[in-house]
């Protein structure tokens, strides 16, 4: 079967493209203190930015569980519930907290697929302004090779901004 062709914009329009999302999702966010409004804007805007983004949603450390994470806010198919750290790409970014870019998921070991289309898939870690794991940002997409080092930095940027600055009034991931 023939792979799918990466639909990677240049660079230079990529990283502009993360730059501009990220400008109107602080707009959109400004003065709002829910977490969940919070991350549902993200990831709505960034689903509206990015064809390739296939399924794109947040895993939340549970605080009750704390070394698994738990579905939070997403768009796409129908995401798994739970996932243990360590696990997946999911549980292997919130285990390192390091951002993980997987060119082909079934070359992954571990790999857990939620959905047979993705094939492609980029992880990232997101933390609190006391610097302590809330959870991942996980972005899938139906094509190989479909995100890289712009698109790392562009997310790595964007939760920074949302998640680890101070947080207008209280924040809570509840
Ligand atoms: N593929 C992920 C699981 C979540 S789905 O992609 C929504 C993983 O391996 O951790």
């Amino acid at each position: 079967m023939a792979r799918a062709p990466a639909p990677n914009p240049p660079s230079t329009d990529k990283a502009k493209a993360y730059g501009d999302v990220a400008a109107e999702i602080a707009a959109v966010l400004e003065g709002e203190c829910n977490s969940i409004a919070r991350m549902v804007t993200v990831v709505a805007l960034l689903v509206a930015t990015f064809d390739s983004y296939f399924w794109t949603g947040f895993y939340l450390v549970d605080p009750d569980r704390p070394n698994e994470l738990v579905v939070g806010p997403y768009q796409g198919t129908l995401g798994c519930l739970r996932i243990a750290f360590g696990r997946g790409v999911c549980g292997v970014a919130a285990q390192s907290g390091k951002t993980q870019i997987v060119a082909d998921v079934h070359a992954f070991p571990g790999h857990i697929a939620c959905d047979s289309r993705s094939n492609s898939e980029i992880v990232v870690p997101v933390f609190g302004p006391d610097g302590a794991l809330i959870g991942v940002l996980d972005v899938d997409s139906t094509a190989y090779g479909a995100f890289d080092a712009v698109d790392a930095a562009g997310l790595e940027a964007i939760l920074a901004q949302v998640f680890a600055a101070p947080q207008p009034r209280e924040f809570s991931t509840g």
